[in-house]
């Protein structure tokens, strides 16, 4: 396996439902998830970037969440149809998403 050139986390966090947190699950990060991996299967991208699904970041009322490393960018609000912009601007193209991107006073 080569090592990827960046890796991609994306909370799929759960929580039950009520939860005073709320959750990334609730929010699509399960669908976030399946999307990146879709696509990256699809363009055959897994020498670009790793996909790994992840508990809690932290900032769960504004998720779905997803993390890039090795930049440490945290997007933040992701819906599964900014997955394509991530990859391609970002991930592809080593430009920032800025509209994705958690406030400052956040990460
Ligand atoms: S549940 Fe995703 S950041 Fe907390």
């Amino acid at each position: 396996m080569p090592k990827p050139q960046k890796h991609v986390f994306v909370c799929a966090q759960s929580r039950p439902p009520g939860h005073p947190r709320g959750s990334c699950g609730a929010k699509g990060g399960g669908d976030i998830l399946q999307t990146f991996w879709k696509e990256a299967e699809s363009r055959n991208l897994w020498d670009k970037f790793a996909v790994t699904s992840s508990g809690c970041i932290g900032p769960c009322d504004i998720g779905a969440n997803v993390l890039v490393y090795p930049e440490g960018v945290l997007y933040t609000g992701v819906a599964k149809e900014d997955v394509a912009a991530i990859i391609d601007d970002h991930l592809l193209g080593d430009n920032v998403v800025e509209r994705l991107v958690a406030p400052k006073e956040v990460w």
